[in-house]
Order: C-alpha cells, then structure tokens, then sequence
C-alpha cells in the first residue's frame, strides 16, 4: 500500500499493523465507490462556488472523476490493496492526473463524512429496491387473492386443521404484509435522506462550505444539520436499514415456512415449478424445494447484520474506526436480502395449488366454530352453543360446504371481507 494520506515523515509503517487496520475494507469500499466518486464530483462544485477551487480546475476534476468511474465499470481501474481505501485512491487518481486540483479535493472535508455520505446515498438506492419489489410481492399476491379467493383451504393454528380459510385469505394476509413492508422501506429511505457532507470530521470546518449545493447536486431532500449527530448517527441509520429490510425478510421467513410445508408430501397442496427444486447427489427420488429454504435463511444474515452494528454502537460521540466495520454487515445483509425479495414475484406467480389435496383437507370438525356461531345467532348462549357443536363433533358440520362457510365469512359485508380494493388503494399510495 502506498501513499498513506496521513503518513508523517520519518515514522514508519509496519506492514502487519497495516494489513490489520485495512482489513477488507478498501475491497468493500467498492460497494459505495461510484457514489464516493458522485459525492466527490458535488464537492468539488460545492468548492468551486466558494472560491476554493478555478473554473478550469472544477472542469479537470470532474473529467478526471468521470474517466474514473467508467474505468471502474469497465474493470481498467481495479480498486485494490495498493490503496487505503476507497476515498485515498479517488485523491490519488486525481493527483496523478491533475496534480494540484487532485491535492485540493479534500479541502473542508474528512474521510468521516466521506463515507457518511457514499454509505446514505448507496442505502436510499438499496432501500428503494426493498421499497419496489416489497409492492411487486405485494401486487403479486393481491391478483392471485383476487383470482383464487373461492378455492378452499384449510385455516391452521398451532399447525392443527382449525376453521375453512381460502387461498385468497392467503394470499390477501401476505399482501397486506408487504404493503406495510413497502412503507417502512420508504419511510426509512425518508429518515436516511439527509446530506451529511460537509460536517467533515464530525464538527464542521473553518469554510463556508456550499452545502445547500451538494445537498441538491447529490438527490438529498434535506441538509443533516449537526456535525456531531451526523457521527452520532452512523450505524445506526444502517441499523434502521436493517430493519426495515428484516421487515420484508422477516415475512419473506414466515412465507417460506409456509411453502416448505405446503410443498412436502404430507400437505401437497402445492407444486412448485421444477426450477425452484433441486435434486440429491444419493437419492433418486427426491425434488427439494431448496430454493424455498435459502430464502427462509436469508433473515439470519439480516438479523446478524443488525446485531454486529448494534454491538459495535458502544461507543462514546465521535467518529471511532470500529465503525468502519459497519460496512461488511450492511452490504451483507442487503446482498443477501435483495437476492432473495428478487426471486419471490415470480416464484409466488408461478406456484400451482392442488386444488383436490386443498379439498381433502377439509374436515367437518372444520365447521364447528360456524356451527356454534350460527346457533348464537338463534339465540343459544355461545357457551353453549361451543358445547354442543364440541359434543357432536364430526357430525355438527354436516351438509356444509367449503363455499358456504367462506361466503359467510369473507363476502362483502362479512367482518373479514377481503377488502381486495381497499388493499390495492394503499398499494397505489405506497408507490
Ligand atoms: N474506512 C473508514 C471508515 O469506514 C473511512 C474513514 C476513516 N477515518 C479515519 N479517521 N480513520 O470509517
């Protein structure tokens, strides 16, 4: 590594130390690299409107970011251990190719709000997407409970066949999930939009930085005011990602689950499409829904992300190194998280019922609860109306349909009438 910027003369490096203080980290600053290149390009406008650099020397410099960040996508330029990190080489390209515009970049700032700036504007990008396919998940899902809100299935508590539910109540509760999912997503992007360049190290700098500029330049709907809370709130915007992220995850697990049991034989209500299934290396026989069970582990990754950043925030004010290490957990947990949500509108869209195993799984005993209720109705206590239906068991329900138990239920006017377009009006404003 070369070129340390901090490097004072006379004092040497020693070069384990130096591969324990780098770690990865100059490898995930990658990740963010094009917004460090975008935010650098603003602050060289910033500086350029308060005298600090010439016309001529903002020209060069955006130039020379702009041939950066298309030899970065092309792979000529590779960044990598010859550099400290991601912010050192931007400075260093510069200088190489510039020479005093390339030393005047880093004027009135700090690495510190460097990456404050790179890591909020790479986790809107990423909470937006969480925001999107959360309303795909959700769309997805509100068609099918609309086309299958006739086709009977049985409703589970403790896993134990309890009332007749359908497949549209199945698919009307993970789309109301989702929503809700979407709007957090977005009210986090909301909470993380906020411009902390210029705070430089955490408490301002000697000039009078454009920062109304940047905050426009770079998409930013607000300035983040204090210099201290700007590094007072490091990890723990990350950690609100996380959450709002774990949000969809969280579902996403439950959802699975769901599948995972659908799909064995023992509930067969459900095939899935053979390029969700793979095989086993010893078994001839077996088609495993694999797919199903990485998307039910990708929430460990999320919730694991969230607990480093949590641990690592004991911390006292100001910018400490431990934070830099909220950089893996985040990019992590939101490559792992993504990858998932991406698969799940079509894999939802494409997965068949069985619609003769969803029928056979319907009991009579399954009719108890209507069979009380509807004597409450006449009249008859519910206590005792729950008796009787109790004592009769099997035969209470008998000559009730599947149908007639879900028209009484889930039909316009019932208490839990699906409500499709309400859900699909708050679908439309989460967008
Ligand atoms: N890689 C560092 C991080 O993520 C950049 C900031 C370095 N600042 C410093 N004062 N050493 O935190």
């Amino acid at each position: 590594m070369s070129g340390l910027l901090w490097q004072k003369p006379g004092v040497a490096v020693d070069a384990q130390i130096q591969r324990f203080l780098a770690g990865d980290d100059v490898i995930l600053d990658r990740e963010f690299f094009l917004h460090d290149i975008a935010a650098s390009r603003a602050h060289a406008e910033g500086l350029q409107r308060i005298g600090m650099l010439g016309a001529d020397e903002l020209e060069g410099l955006r130039r020379e970011l702009a041939h950066l960040a298309e030899d970065f996508r092309s792979g000529t330029f590779v960044l990598d251990g010859r550099y400290e990190d991601g912010h050192s080489a931007i400075e260093a390209r510069l200088t190489e190719r510039l020479g005093d515009a390339g030393r005047k970049i880093h004027t009135g700032r700090s690495r510190n709000d460097q990456v404050l700036v790179a890591t909020r504007l790479w986790l809107k990008e990423k909470l937006a997407r969480v925001a999107s396919l959360s309303r795909e998940i959700a769309g997805v899902a509100l068609d099918r409970a609309q086309a299958e809100r006739h086709l009977p299935m049985p409703g589970y508590t403790h896993i134990q066949r309890a009332v007749v539910s359908s497949a549209g109540m199945w698919w009307a509760g993970w789309a109301e999930a989702f929503i809700d999912d979407a709007v957090r997503a977005a009210d986090t992007f909301a909470l993380i939009d906020c411009n902390p360049l210029g705070t430089a190290a955490g408490y301002g700098v000697n000039l009078r930085l454009d920062r109304d500029h940047t905050t426009a330049a770079l998409g930013f709907s607000r300035l983040q005011v204090s210099p201290v809370y700007a590094q007072l709130s490091r990890g723990k915007f990350e950690l609100a990602a996380l959450e709002a992220l774990g949000s969809a995850t969280l579902d996403l697990r439950r959802l699975a689950w769901d599948l995972s049991l659908f799909t064995s034989a023992e509930f067969g209500f459900v095939a899935l499409p053979a390029q969700y299934t793979t095989g086993s290396s010893i078994m001839p026989n077996k088609r495993n829904p694999d797919v199903i069970e990485l998307m039910r582990a990708t929430h460990a990754s999320v919730a694991a992300a969230r607990t480093e950043i949590e641990q690592l925030l004991s911390l006292p004010s100001g910018y400490h190194r431990d934070l830099q290490a909220s950089k893996g957990a985040i990019f992590h947990g939101f490559g792992r998280g993504l990858a998932a949500l991406e698969l799940l509108p079509a894999l939802l869209a494409n997965l068949e019922w069985r619609e003769e195993r969803l029928r056979a799984a319907i009991d009579s005993g399954m009719y108890a609860t209507d069979v009380a209720v509807d004597a409450a109705i006449a009249g008859v206590p519910f206590r005792d109306a729950y008796r009787a239906a109790a004592a009769s068991s099997d035969s209470a329900g008998q000559g009730r349909t599947p149908e007639g138990s879900l028209a009484a239920r889930t039909s316009p006017g019932a208490a839990v009438d699906l409500r499709l377009d309400v859900l699909r009006e708050r679908l439309a404003r989460a967008s």
